[in-house]
């Protein structure tokens, strides 16, 4: 076995009376900073991926990557096919986990909640803003689904790009109903930050009331051992 290389967090960490009333400040704080570091150091070349776990109605757990493409006081939020194996899961058990991870910077934060679709209008804008290629592609793959060769998927992308040709315009490839997002509504926000010798920082916003991330009135702190 090779040997295991170690190296110490050595983060600024976090502590209590650094805290707003409520998550939604520091949250949107973190990521403008791992935004800010893909341009800067460029060791956080995709800040917005984020680790997303559901569990189907057979109990079993799936985690995979996405891109956290919606952010709002509500929470944060992607988008994806409805009929994939994630869409399928939350339609029966709509609990939902997800973790921005940003090694470099000692950070991380973790969403845990439930998933609720984004509205039909604020999907629609999102899919116009995508580039002709992945509107297409988001018509061709049946998400999850097997297939037998990729040559079959490359052929339904020829289908649909004669059905649909590219003209420019934000209209040119209608939204599919089996496409959308979801924001993760939260019950907890945890905070981590990585520090020596693996005494980490961990303060998470639990619920205690309706509110979203921003309302002070709707969240306690509470710190927890690395
Ligand atoms: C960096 C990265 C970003 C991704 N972004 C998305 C995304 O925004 N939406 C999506 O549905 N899949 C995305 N994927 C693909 C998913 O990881 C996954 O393969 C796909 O959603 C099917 O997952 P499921 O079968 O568990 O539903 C991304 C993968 C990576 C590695």
């Amino acid at each position: 076995m090779q040997p295991i290389k170690r190296w110490d967090y050595a983060g600024e960490g976090l502590v209590e009376h650094e805290l707003p009333p409520a998550p939604w400040e520091l949250v949107d704080h973190w990521v403008q900073d791992a935004r800010a570091r893909q341009d800067d150091k460029g060791d956080v070349p995709e800040p917005d991926a984020i680790s997303v776990a559901t569990v189907g109605g057979d109990g079993q757990p799936h985690v995979r990557t996405v891109l956290m493409r919606y952010l709002a006081q509500d929470g944060p939020g992607f988008y994806t096919n409805f009929g994939s194996r994630k869409g399928l899961d939350l339609e029966q058990n709509p609990r939902i986990a997800a973790a921005l991870t940003w090694p470099p910077m000692y950070r991380a934060i973790r969403f845990t909640g439930v998933a609720q679709r984004l509205s039909t209008q604020i999907v629609t804008d999102y899919f116009r803003s995508r580039p002709y290629g992945s509107r297409i592609g988001a018509w061709a793959s049946h998400q999850s689904q097997p297939v037998t060769t990729r040559a079959q998927l490359e052929a339904a992308v020829a289908s649909y790009e004669e059905k649909w040709p590219d003209t420019g315009s934000v209209e040119d490839v209608p939204l599919p109903d089996f496409w959308g997002g979801y924001v993760v509504r939260c019950d907890e926000v945890e905070f981590w930050a990585g520090r020596s010798s693996r005494l980490h920082d961990r303060l998470v916003y639990v619920r205690t009331g309706d509110g979203d991330l921003a309302e002070p009135g709707s969240w306690r702190v509470e710190r927890r051992q690395p």
